[in-house]
């Protein structure tokens, strides 16, 4: 598939859009697909295309069953949801979890739990910590009942032998396990590892099909058929049951299909940036493991703006801000020939800096103080969260 077939672009330039992978545009090949979708109700059950993504992501994760939903945060909040059944009860999550941050406190709401960030010391919250914060406290505390795991978290990989030793300390602590997969595809491809192989070790897994999976809507719940047809039941409660979904699901798999595949070759042009830009002097914050960038320009004299603003000629979109960090979000649409533009104007931007009299700082071999800072500074403020 052309990943610029959008007709919408016939007229305007095209825009590689770097500011998210939820920012991909469907195509003209997806719409065709979608004429011929089935038309059924999936309130009902009724819609064949709808059941037909639903069993074959299940299958895929090997889980029961799995139910589509609109977003990620209505299959995460509905997984914890289903997961917890009264309080005083709590959910233990790393610190920089999306669950945690950017759900609108939806934890709170939806399943009335305390929420217990933990603060990992590395890329990934380790089967230690999690053991080291689980609530056992019967009289005084909100006890843990879940472990919410996020896997990739700015990018970064969560390895399954970690995941595997979670699981275990949640199940010899009775604890059951969700895991917030908005970028399991991106994890599975980058590790070969089958989604069957984290499917073991959940009992609800969320993974998001409008992400780098480039669909344009939609999000999957899978675990037991019990879990699933309460997750359904409540989905309908919180006014997510939708009607002839099924043009929505045929694009969905389409994409599971043709995109996903082509991951490690997003992934492949992430690195390459990287590498280019740390050779012009910037900072990256965070190893690039996927399809995410943490880039810090302070070295080189560059404002974020500046390289927003030079990137424009050539159609490419960054988070612009007045600092010198941001994150770059790769997905199918990003060419390599955007990436080689992208390297381009930072190079020139980075000459112009020297010519004018900017002065690099020697190098430094201090590391970001701490992992949790640098997701967090690399976030401009007031920006969307996805
Ligand atoms: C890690 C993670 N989980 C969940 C979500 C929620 O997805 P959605 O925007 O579809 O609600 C996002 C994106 O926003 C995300 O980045």
């Amino acid at each position: 598939m052309s990943p610029l077939t959008a007709s919408v672009h016939a007229e305007k330039p095209f825009i590689f859009d770097l500011t998210s992978d939820t920012a991909t545009i469907p195509t003209d090949e997806m719409f065709d697909i979608m004429k011929a979708a089935t038309r059924g109700d999936d309130v009902y059950q009724t819609d064949d295309d709808c059941k037909a993504l639903e069993d074959y992501v299940a299958d895929m994760m090997g889980h029961e069953a799995a139910l589509f939903c609109t977003s990620g945060t209505l299959s995460n909040q509905l997984g914890l949801r289903c997961l917890l059944f009264q309080p005083p009860h709590s959910v233990l999550c790393d610190s920089r979890s999306h669950v945690f941050n950017y759900e609108c406190g939806g934890i709170a709401y939806h399943s009335q739990a305390n929420v217990v960030p933990v603060v990992a010391k590395g890329t990934y919250m380790t089967a230690e910590e999690v053991e080291s914060k689980i609530n056992r406290d019967t009289l005084c505390g909100a006890i843990t009942r879940v472990v919410s795991l996020e896997n990739t978290m700015n990018g970064t990989i969560m390895p399954i032998e970690e995941i595997r030793k979670i699981h275990d300390v949640a199940r010899a602590n009775d604890l059951k396990m969700h895991l917030d997969g908005a970028r399991l595809w991106n994890a599975s491809q980058a590790t070969k590892t089958p989604l069957s192989e984290y499917g073991k070790c959940f009992d609800t897994i969320s993974i998001c099909l409008s992400k780098g999976a480039g669909a344009p809507i939609g999000s999957m719940l899978t675990g037991t058929k019990e879990l699933i047809t309460r997750a359904r039941h409540i989905r309908k409660m919180m006014g997510g049951g939708w009607r002839q979904a099924g043009m929505l699901a045929v694009a969905a798999r389409h994409c599971i299909n043709t995109v996903v595949p082509t991951m490690p070759e997003t992934h492949a042009l992430a690195r390459k940036l990287g590498e280019s830009l740390q050779a012009l002097g910037m900072k990256l914050l965070l190893p690039v493991e996927t399809n995410m960038l943490f880039i810090d320009t302070k070295p080189t004299g560059l404002t974020i703006a500046e390289l927003a603003d030079a990137l424009k000629a050539k159609h490419i979109k960054i988070f612009s801000n007045n600092g010198t960090t941001t994150r770059l979000v790769f997905h199918y649409q990003i060419t390599s020939e955007a990436i080689d533009n992208f390297i381009q104007v930072a190079a020139e931007l980075v000459q112009m800096k020297k010519k004018s009299g900017f002065v690099p700082p020697p190098p430094s071999n201090s590391v970001v103080e701490t992992i949790e800072q640098t997701a967090e500074s690399a976030y401009p403020s007031a920006t969307v969260k996805n």
